[in-house]
């Protein structure tokens, strides 16, 4: 296949599209706040955070509605850093947790973890990172407040080794964990970079660096610091795994930061780094297996995301596209794989740290964000020239459950069309009983407030009121293989058979003790938490 040259390469080239992975609170919003800091895309940190205060005081999806613009500028965003070109992808992590979150990391080529010192490894950022683990991509990690008591690093190292199954290797190194932060010592270039607390906050300020090797040292770092460090530093090198780039980019390995992002330390030479070992988009994989190079020169990308009603009074949707190779034009023809229509892009958006802007081109690894007047759906492709068709995006699995009727029998129509229609959006999962018994519909989301989504817009759009019955399940499973009839199964009395949208067996969990117990009691029989959406 003919290849892009020249100055689209370059572009290329430069391009870092990555997403933060945390729990609530590790300091995901300053950490990117800081970034668009260095990246002179705000000119003082504070507007993110003040975004998110105003989407997060609302406890309700309804206010949220109203605020949509706001969050629709952070979904992604974009700026220029040392001639590289940076998208950051919002990965929403408060009440807004939903499968969303997880399908944005598919359009991620590399992930920051972010790791609240104190806390150490939670439990979105363990659902996050296996979502980032099943494709491989290269992890880096940033273990933030270290301005305050935490946890000793080497039992943070010990809990991603063993709680994440993934290497990890400092590329800094703390000293002083106690709440008597000193700064980080550089072990390429064997610096410390000094923390000085107070100093630093909202503004831009230059780090000072000193050589651990010379008399300066004794001016920041009192002889106790310099001792334990030095011991600290010869058993990494000695116990710990060395730094392999290889490793990083085969996301094998993950290279290890300490820093503070509410005291901008430590947050731009991660950054330098982070630029250094990241790659920029590689190839991808269409349905068949065959590699699509970021550099071929025919279009293509593919929808990850659909975010309804962004203006209420239109009804309109923002399809999300990231481009994987060739150049995008504003107002190019492209063709949808699954229909085989031709369709134009009309008004395509970029989205930049504070507006949503028109974009006239886009290069592999840029997000877009399409008008959407209901022809697109999520993992679509759309390319020109060669027919392509990347692998669809994937189902993760809900983990709350809920039965959803309505009372009035005359709007069932219309209340099976809406449900179907968020469930195509990949706002919720559905799935029924597979003995037929009850004719609700069960609804499974990743995020509870999905919950409200549904129950909001079934009445707003679709004129429905519905009742939702939690359910206590807190699981599916899809069935990749069984040993026999899924009725024949020996399974804990409270799971439940079922089928997916798309027909598919399905068992329904109430814990993850059930599961182990259906897998202990059947041998065969052989489950999965992702399905190909279809
Ligand atoms: P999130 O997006 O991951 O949920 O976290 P966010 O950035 O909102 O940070 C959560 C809290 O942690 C905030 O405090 C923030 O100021 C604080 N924080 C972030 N980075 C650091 C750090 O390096 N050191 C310390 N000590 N704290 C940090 P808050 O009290 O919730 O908000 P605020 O009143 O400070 O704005």
């Amino acid at each position: 296949m003919s290849q892009v040259v020249g100055l689209t390469e370059q572009e290329i080239k430069r391009r870092r599209t990555f997403a933060i992975i945390s729990h609530p609170d590790a300091g995901k919003t300053t950490l990117t706040e800081k970034l668009l800091l260095y990246g002179g895309a705000i000119h003082q940190a504070g507007s993110v955070k003040a975004r998110k205060a105003d989407k997060h005081a609302t406890s309700d999806w309804m206010e949220i509605e109203k605020q949509r613009g706001i969050s629709v500028t952070s979904s992604v965003m974009e700026f220029e850093y040392d001639g590289f070109h940076i998208n950051i992808l919002d990965t929403p992590g408060h009440q807004d947790f939903s499968e969303d979150t997880y399908r944005t990391l598919v359009a991620a080529d590399c992930a920051v973890m972010l790791i609240d010192a104190a806390k150490g490894v939670e439990a979105q950022t363990i659902k996050l990172f296996h979502v980032c683990r099943m494709r491989s991509i290269p992890i880096f990690t940033f273990v933030n407040k270290m301005d305050r008591a935490g946890r000793d690093p080497f039992e943070l190292m010990e809990e991603i080794e063993n709680v994440l199954g993934i290497r990890a290797c400092p590329v800094t190194w703390p000293i002083g964990t106690m709440g008597d932060f000193k700064g980080v010592y550089h072990r390429q270039t064997e610096e410390v970079e000094v923390f000085e607390g107070g100093r630093h906050g909202i503004t831009q300020v230059k780090a000072r660096f000193v050589p651990f090797l010379s008399d300066e040292i004794g001016e920041v770092l009192e002889d106790s610091y310099r001792g334990k460090l030095m011991e600290d530093i010869e058993l990494l090198d000695v116990a710990g795994d060395s730094f392999d780039l290889d490793a990083v980019r085969a996301g094998q390995l993950t290279p290890m930061f300490f820093g503070s992002a509410m005291n901008n330390f430590g947050v731009e030479s991660f950054l330098a780094k982070f630029l250094e070992y990241s790659l920029p988009p590689t190839p991808r994989e269409d349905k068949e297996g065959n590699s699509i190079a970021p550099t071929a020169k025919d279009f293509s990308g593919f929808i990850f995301k659909i975010q309804a009603n962004m203006n209420p009074a239109h009804r309109d949707r923002i399809a999300f596209m990231r481009v994987c190779s060739g150049v995008f034009n504003k107002g190019m023809t492209v063709k949808q794989a699954a229909t085989g229509k031709d369709i134009k892009l009309a008004q395509p958006q970029a989205f930049m740290a504070d507006a949503r802007e028109s974009v006239e081109t886009a290069y592999p690894g840029d997000i877009i964000g399409l008008f959407d007047p209901g022809i697109f759906a999520l993992g679509d492709t759309l390319y020109t020239g060669k027919k392509t068709e990347y692998a669809g995006i994937p189902l993760f699995a809900p983990e709350h459950f809920a039965r959803v009727s309505t009372l009035d029998s005359l709007k069932r129509k219309q209340f099976l069309k809406g449900v179907m229609q968020l469930a195509t959006e990949g706002a919720v999962q559905t799935f029924r009983r597979a003995d037929g018994l009850g004719e609700e519909v069960i609804v499974g989301v990743v995020g509870e407030l999905q919950f409200e989504v549904l129950e909001y817009r079934l009445k707003n759009e679709y004129g429905v009121d519905v009742t939702v019955t939690r359910l206590p399940f807190t699981a599916v499973r899809w069935v990749v293989s069984t040993p026999k009839e899924l009725k024949l199964l020996r399974l804990p009395s409270t799971a439940l058979i079922a089928k997916d949208r798309n027909e598919r067996d399905v068992l329904l969990f109430e814990s993850e003790w059930s599961i182990r117990w259906a897998q202990e009691n059947n041998s065969g029989l052989e489950l999965t938490d992702t399905a190909i959406r279809e």
